[in-house]
């Protein structure tokens, strides 16, 4: 049996049940799951693809796995779509994106292999073509191989191809290292999938922001122009880069012409424990929609008989307002909605609890209109053991997650805190709740904190507490 076959016939009969599973982000049937890849319109259907190792919930020899989806809220699983069958994909189909061309749904991804000696990792880019379903690995591969990059760029580290097409052909930006290991974006065009040749260097880390760049997106919004990409290895600084392995954006203006990209101050798309690898697609109403894996490369945990690993964030909606990117979670969720609570005006001095504010499948938006406080919190997915907690800290205008009482039982790390963006109006802080993760979007999306808790579901109420005193307005509603 050859290995795609293999892949799929296991998940066929290890499938997890959807109880088990959260309702609404995208997971895996069985195994483990990594980077969002080929996230893509075919055939007016959304796919979604990802890293994918169905054997154990550890990372192993990639595949990529299959979901589709109408509306960015539900998820099908469907088979597997690659595995590492050819030799030049021998040791992993690693991360890639997809487009929808006459001949059918393409898939560009990173082909893994080793170089004759078997000492040294070759990374080079492969096409793989398909009907939405079954795909097949071009005769032609590698399409994109060491031979065409500059003398002394990596060929070990070469991966996550993002294709795009314009009037004048196919674009491609691909994750690089130069030969001081520095992490860069490199550019190439093609006159079709297969023919490709090196363009530029389009970004580059300066030595400074981590090492290897992977898993780079370049596209307009808003009539700028945003690079997205993931630096391994980064240095924290100030409340900014703690994860180690961090996903990136600069806003900037691209010149077509001398293919050169201005790019602004890096800024991180997230702020929560769990967030890499954002990818993101146009939608055929205009819309950019990011979606990212939402989990952590060092710190993560999953109860001992869970079967499956990784999960992706919601995907979120994007646009630029003063200078930033805004990330709003995509509209349809609210399709979804239903048993509305509000709480209207309510002082908060001390603990309080609300009637009918609390679950697990839940979207709920806090807005503090006001109030004399240092601190105010909430506790989230809570019972007697457990809570996960959202610190609000005027005086150092922080805001700061904590979730060692969410049942974490490994020393991963716990705390993070992110400045608060300024606001001279009321804060509003809405929650995303899905069963095993937390989403917090912050005043319209200026700021997002993305975490995995694997609280017992029997934990769902929500407390708040101020020390001082604040008024506040809630709407909630659950999700199904
Ligand atoms: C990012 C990454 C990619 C690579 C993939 C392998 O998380 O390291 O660069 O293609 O994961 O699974």
């Amino acid at each position: 049996m050859d290995a795609l076959q293999k892949a799929r016939q296991y998940e066929d009969a290890n499938r997890i049940v959807a109880e088990k599973r959260p309702v609404f982000h995208a997971t895996p049937p069985i195994g483990w799951m990594n980077d969002p890849n080929g996230f893509s319109v075919y055939q007016e259907k959304i796919h979604l693809f990802y890293q994918y190792y169905p054997y154990s919930p550890q990372w192993g020899t990639m595949h990529w796995g299959h979901l589709t989806t109408e509306d960015l809220v539900h998820w099908e699983d469907c088979p597997a779509a690659l595995a590492p069958d050819e030799g030049y994909d021998k040791d992993g189909c690693f991360s890639g994106s997809a487009i929808e061309t006459e001949s059918g749904h393409a898939l560009l991804y990173t082909g893994v292999s080793t170089d004759d000696s078997g000492e040294h990792t070759v990374q080079t880019q492969c096409l793989a073509v398909g009907d939405g379903v079954n795909y097949k690995k071009i005769a032609e591969n590698p399409v994109i191989a060491g031979n065409l990059l500059p003398e002394g760029f990596s060929r070990a580290h070469f991966r996550d191809p993002k294709v795009w097409k314009s009037k004048e052909g196919y674009h491609m930006v691909v994750g690089s290292c130069d030969e001081n290991e520095n992490g860069q974006i490199l550019l190439f065009t093609g006159k079709d999938l297969t023919h490709w040749e090196y363009a530029c260097v389009l970004a580059h880390n300066g030595g400074a922001l981590g090492r290897m760049w992977e898993c780079p997106d370049f596209f307009e919004l808003d009539g700028k122009s945003v690079l997205i990409c993931s630096p391994q290895d980064m240095r924290a600084k100030g409340y900014e880069f703690h994860n180690g392995n961090n996903s990136l954006y600069f806003l900037g203006d691209y010149d077509k012409e001398n293919r050169r990209f201005l790019k602004g101050e890096p800024r991180s798309l997230d702020y929560g424990l769990d967030f890499y690898a954002a990818q993101t697609t146009c939608l055929p109403d205009g819309r950019r929609v990011l979606i990212g894996w939402m989990q952590s490369w060092d710190a993560s945990f999953i109860p001992q008989d869970q079967r499956w690993k990784g999960m992706m964030t919601l995907p979120r909606e994007l646009s630029v307002r003063d200078g930033r990117v805004i990330q709003k979670p995509v509209r349809e969720l609210a399709r979804y909605h239903k048993n509305k609570v509000s709480v209207k005006d309510q002082i908060v001095e001390g603990e309080k609890q609300f009637d009918g504010v609390n679950g697990r499948v839940i979207d709920v938006t806090i807005k503090i209109r006001s109030g004399s406080f240092e601190e105010f919190w909430i506790d989230l997915a809570k019972n007697k053991e457990y809570y996960t907690r959202f610190v609000i800290n005027k005086k150092k205008n922080i805001i700061e997650i904590d979730r060692t009482y969410s049942n974490l039982i490994r020393d991963v790390a716990c705390i993070r805190r992110a400045a608060l963006p300024k606001s001279e109006e009321a804060l509003t802080l809405r929650f995303i709740l899905d069963r095993n993760s937390i989403e917090l979007f912050v005043n319209e999306g200026e700021m997002v904190m993305s975490t995995v808790i694997y609280t017992p579901l029997a934990a769902q109420e929500i407390l708040f507490f101020c020390e001082g005193s604040a008024i506040v307005n809630i709407e909630k509603y659950d999700i199904g």
